[in-house]
């Protein structure tokens, strides 16, 4: 039996019930949603507390899909088959490498994006809906489910803006508007009728409040999955 304890160092958040003992919580959204500032600041907050925490994201840049992904993808190189092909085999060698491993641990992590943004995206480009693409990571390659996926809403304009606005350049193939709007719409429609455990956060809040919403909605399910475990 394991008790997950606030306020102490060194703290491993166990959780009983599942196959590893570590939290996995996701982060989704629309370009210019926020995710990886959000990510970063909520890792420091959990770190502040004694929490061990992962970050990972996808695509990495360490398995030669993921590379093959970042090199290719802005040039529009990729066809959208070879694109959600490459997703899913960087996401198995990520789950196989980095995630399964921080959860033995006893990890919480966070996923800066997984296998929802391939639904969301890719269902705009193969024209296959964002369902079967959720079922091909869930049965196709055992992609673990997350505890809780936070979707960090944002309109395509705000989005964009946000992208331009920090001075990267812009992404030809991932960050033109109409195709934030259907993305945007695929995550919505997974909120609704996906069976995960979604949590929508307005992500026009600012930084901060989203930041403390997301601490406050990991340690309240931890909190709860200790007191289960009673
Ligand atoms: P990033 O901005 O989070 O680094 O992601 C790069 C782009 O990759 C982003 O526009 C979304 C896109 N993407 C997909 O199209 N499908 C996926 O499965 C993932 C993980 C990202």
């Amino acid at each position: 039996m394991h008790r997950t304890i606030i306020g102490r160092r060194t703290l491993v958040a166990q959780k009983t019930g599942k196959d590893y003992p570590g939290y996995l919580f996701v982060l989704e959204g629309i370009d210019g949603a926020g995710k990886t500032a959000v990510c970063r600041s909520v890792a420091q907050n959990l770190t502040e507390m004694g929490f061990q925490v992962a970050i990972l994201r996808e695509p990495t840049d360490e398995s030669k899909w993921g590379k093959e992904i970042r090199r290719r993808s802005p040039m529009g190189e990729l066809t959208p088959s070879e694109e959600l092909d490459l997703f899913i085999k960087d996401r198995d060698w990520n789950i196989r490498n980095r995630l399964i491993p921080a959860l033995k641990d006893g990890k919480i992590v966070l996923m800066d994006r997984y296998f929802f943004a391939t639904g969301a995206y890719q269902s705009t480009s193969t024209g296959l809906h964002w369902s079967e693409i959720l079922k091909k990571n869930r049965e196709g390659i055992a992609a673990i489910e997350p505890d809780i996926v936070f979707i960090l809403d944002i309109s395509a304009e705000e989005g964009l803006c946000r992208v331009t606005g920090r001075g990267c350049e812009t992404n030809q193939q991932f960050e033109k508007h109409d195709r934030l709007v259907e993305v945007r719409k695929a995550y919505l429609e997974m909120v609704k009728s996906d069976w995960g455990n979604y949590f929508v956060i307005d992500a026009t809040f600012p930084l901060k409040e989203v930041v403390s919403l997301v601490k406050s909605e990991i340690i309240r399910f931890m909190k709860e999955n200790a007191r289960k475990s009673l």
